[in-house]
């Protein structure tokens, strides 16, 4: 029997993805996607890979009632509405950032403050690669930053393997692409503004640092930089250890973590064009790649990490966490590869 489906905030970009792998999701029935801009029209009008989708938009002030709500709201809508949503839906994947952390005082100190902290406790952290004991069985799931995401996949290994203990430097520089913006956009999103850029728009205090922090146990310096792409999230670490570390016992640490790991890929130094990993490689799918090299002159390692913003970074995630806590297999919907070749993700 397939469960019933919703998607709060349809008409954006994270809420069109989430339309796309739920429509095509062998549990799931998708019967409900709001947004208030675009109320009665059909779904493929907004969305022109999803026509002929049979799925009109309607108003968020009216909730079905369903089995799974997703929430692809800008940050502040889902902890205003709450209530509503836990009303309509047994269980709430929200995509925001209002229930990530687990302290009110990280949204006075990050955000604009919390509304409801009493939710804070009982929401899960979506990320499966590191909190999946905890997600079968949750009724409140919060889908990582992507940025965050890519780094916490990046440098997780080190820890499980003790070559971080947490006091080390580690330097992060994240490039992503313009979706991770929103549908709306805004001056520089505009395609004269943003096309050809390297554009350093968080160079410290970007606020995904605190889910950082408070996944992996931390601090990390953090630089985002917009970048002429679409799609995707590439996070370089520069890590350094306290004693020497091979090429060797990184391969160990990362094969550790991620060989049983249905969406993480290693790839550090092949063959080919594609030798680290790379957005481009993962556009459009819900894979996570990461990589490695040894800098022994400088003693420093440097991890890659990339994904899709769309995907592993907000609905993808999404989905497989949904997956994981209500019991089903853990690919459900999101069991394919991206495209290549493709032109820019
Ligand atoms: N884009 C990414 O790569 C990415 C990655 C990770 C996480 N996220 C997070 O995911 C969420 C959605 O991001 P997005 O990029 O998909 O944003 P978006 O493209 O701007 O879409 C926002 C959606 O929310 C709806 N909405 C706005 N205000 C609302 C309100 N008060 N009540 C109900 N619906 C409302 C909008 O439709 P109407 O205004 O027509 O109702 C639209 O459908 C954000 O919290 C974002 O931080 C995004």
């Amino acid at each position: 029997m397939t469960l019933e489906a919703s998607v709060v905030g349809g008409s954006g970009f994270t809420g069109g993805e989430l339309l796309r792998l739920l429509s095509g999701h062998p549990e799931f029935a998708v019967t409900q996607a709001t947004s208030r801009s675009y109320d009665g029209k059909t779904v493929g009008s907004v969305h022109p890979n999803l026509r002929g989708l049979d799925l009109r938009f309607s108003d968020p002030t009216d909730l079905d009632s369903v089995d799974v709500l997703f929430a692809a709201t800008p940050h502040g809508v889902s902890m205003e509405q709450i209530d509503e949503f836990e009303d309509a839906a047994d269980t709430v994947v929200d995509l925001s950032a209002d229930f990530r952390l687990s302290q009110e005082s990280q949204y006075d100190e990050w955000y604009d403050g919390h509304v409801c902290p009493e939710y804070l406790e009982k929401s899960e952290y979506a990320l499966p690669e590191i909190n999946r004991e905890n997600l079968p069985g949750a009724d409140l799931i919060a889908a990582g930053g992507c940025n965050a995401t890519a780094t916490i996949l990046g440098l997780k290994p080190l820890f499980d393997a003790d070559i971080l203990s947490g006091d080390e430097q580690v330097v992060v520089d994240v490039k992503v692409g313009s979706s991770e913006g929103g549908a709306g956009g805004g001056e520089a999103s505009s395609h004269p503004e943003r096309s050809g850029i390297v554009r350093p728009y968080a160079p410290t205090g970007h606020r995904h640092e605190a889910e950082i922090e408070e996944f992996l146990g931390l601090s990390v310096s953090f630089t985002v930089h917009a970048v002429d792409m679409t799609r995707g999230a590439a996070a370089t670490c520069h890590v350094f250890p306290d004693g020497p570390v091979s090429k060797g016992d990184l391969w160990g640490a990362y094969r550790e973590s991620y060989e049983d790991e249905p969406f993480m890929r290693m790839v550090a130094g092949g063959s080919g064009v594609y030798r680290y990993p790379e957005p481009k490689a993962v556009a459009g799918s819900n894979f996570g790649e990461v990589g490695f090299e040894v800098d022994p002159g400088n003693k420093r390692l440097v991890v890659f990490s990339a994904i899709d913003n769309m995907m592993k970074g907000s609905a993808g995630q999404a989905v497989h966490a949904a997956n994981v806590a209500l019991g089903f297999e853990e690919t459900a919907g999101l069991d394919f590869a991206g495209l290549h070749p493709v032109g820019a993700p």
